[in-house]
C-alpha cells in the first residue's frame, strides 16, 4: 500500500485531528510508502502572516513527532519543499470542469455566507488531487470531511487518464475510520477549528479542564438517569476507553445519580492518560529543533524523488518536453 496523507499547518492539532486522521498515520506507517505532509501551501489560503506561518509548521512537525510517527517508518516532510506538486496542480487544472470545484464545501459555504473567495480556496481541491497523484498514492486516510476532495482526485485522475493513457495516474482510495470519522467538538458539533468547538491536542492539564468542563450537556437533574448516547462527554469518552470502562460509565449514566461532572472528570482522567507519554516526548523534541528540522528535509528528499519521477511520467504523457 502507498499510504499519503497531509494536514494543514493553520493551528494548533485537535482531537479530531488526532482520532480521525493522525493515529491513523501512525497506525498505517511503515507501509511500503507512508508519505505524511505539512500542507503549508493549503494553509496560505487562510494564514496570511508568514511568522505564524512558519511557527504552525514547526509546531506541527512536533505534534506530529510526538504522537508517534517515526521517520525510519514514515516520510514527513513540508509540502513546499516538493515544488513539483504546484507543476501537476497545473497540469490537472487544465482538464479540471468548474462544476466539480463549483461543489465543494470549502468554497461553498464561504460563497454560502455573500463572502468573496479568492482563487486559491476555489481551486483548493485540485492541489490536493496533485498531492495525491504526485506519489502514486493509492491509500489516502483522513476523516469524513475530505472524502469529497478524494473523490474529486479520481476524477481527476480518472478524466486525465482518458485522454492521455491509463498508465497516467493510480486511483486513490479515502481510508476512514468507521468511529472517528467525525469527532464531535465541546458543543456537539463536528469539532474544527472554524466552529471554536476544538480541544487541543497538547494543552495544559488546567485548561483542558476547563475545556471538558465546558462541554455542552443538558440540564437532566443529578439523580435522572440519563442517555449516554445522545451525551457529547460520553461520546468523547469512547475515543478513549476500553469496552468495559466504556459499560461501567454506561451504566452509571442509566442508574441515575451521577452528575455530569463525573463524566467529565472520567473524561479528562482518560484523556491524560492517553496524551501523557506525546507529552513527554514532545517537550524532549521541543529541545532539539535542528534534529526536526533534519527529519523534514530528509523526507522531503525522499518524497521529491518520487515525485519527480511521475510528473516527467505525466509531462510526457500530454505532449511537454522532457526536463531538460
Ligand atoms: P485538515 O488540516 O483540515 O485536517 C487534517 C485531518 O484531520 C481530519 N479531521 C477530522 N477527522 C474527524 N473528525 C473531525 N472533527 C476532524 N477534523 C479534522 C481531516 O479529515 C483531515 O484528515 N485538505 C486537508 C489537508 C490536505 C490533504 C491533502 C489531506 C491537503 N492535501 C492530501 C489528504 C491528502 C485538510 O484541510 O485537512
Amino acid at each position: 500500500m502507498k499510504i499519503l496523507s497531509g494536514i494543514q499547518p493553520t493551528g494548533r492539532f485537535h482531537w479530531g485531528n488526532y482520532f480521525g486522521a493522525i493515529r491513523q498515520y501512525i497506525e498505517l506507517q511503515g507501509n511500503e510508502q507512508s508519505y505524511y505532509f505539512i500542507a503549508d501551501l493549503h494553509a496560505l489560503t487562510t494564514v496570511r502572516e508568514p511568522n505564524v506561518l512558519r511557527q504552525n509548521v514547526a509546531d506541527s512537525a512536533l505534534d506530529l513527532l510526538a504522537l508517534g510517527l517515526k521517520p525510519d517508518q514514515a516520510t514527513l516532510f513540508r509540502q513546499s519543499d516538493v515544488p513539483e506538486v504546484t507543476e501537476l496542480t497545473w497540469l490537472l487544472m487544465t482538464i479540471t470542469q468548474m462544476h466539480l470545484l463549483e461543489k465543494c464545501h470549502a468554497y461553498k459555504d464561504k460563497k454560502a455566507k455573500g463572502l468573496a473567495a479568492d482563487a486559491g480556496l476555489f481551486t483548493y481541491p485540485v492541489l490536493m488531487a496533485a498531492d495525491i497523484l504526485i506519489y502514486d498514492s493509492n491509500v489516502v486516510p483522513v476523516g469524513l470531511d475530505q472524502v469529497q476532495h478524494i473523490e474529486v482526485t479520481r476524477d481527476l485522475a480518472q478524466r486525465f487518464n482518458s485522454m492521455y493513457g491509463d498508465d497516467c495516474f493510480v486511483l486513490p482510495d479515502a481510508h476512514v475510520l468507521d468511529h472517528s470519522a467525525k469527532v464531535p467538538g465541546t458543543d456537539g458539533e463536528k469539532m474544527s477549528k472554524s466552529y471554536n468547538n476544538t480541544i487541543p491536542l497538547f494543552e495544559t492539564p488546567k485548561k483542558l479542564k476547563k475545556i471538558i468542563n465546558k462541554i455542552t450537556t443538558d440540564s437532566t437533574p443529578v439523580e435522572a438517569p440519563k442517555n449516554p448516547d445522545t451525551c457529547a462527554v460520553f461520546n468523547l469518552y469512547k475515543l478513549f476507553a476500553t469496552d468495559e470502562q466504556l459499560a461501567a460509565l454506561a451504566d452509571r449514566y442509566r442508574a441515575g445519580g451521577m452528575g455530569y461532572g463525573e463524566a467529565k472528570g472520567a473524561l479528562y482522567d482518560a484523556a491524560m492518560e492517553y496524551f501523557g507519554p506525546a507529552f513527554d516526548l514532545r517537550a524532549d523534541l521541543e529541545q532539539r529543533p535542528d534534529d526536526v528540522e533534519d527529519i523534514l528535509i530528509q523526507g522531503a528528499r525522499t518524497a521529491r524523488a518520487k515525485a519527480r519521477e511521475v510528473v516527467e511520467r505525466v509531462r510526457t504523457a500530454c505532449g511537454l518536453a522532457a526536463k531538460p
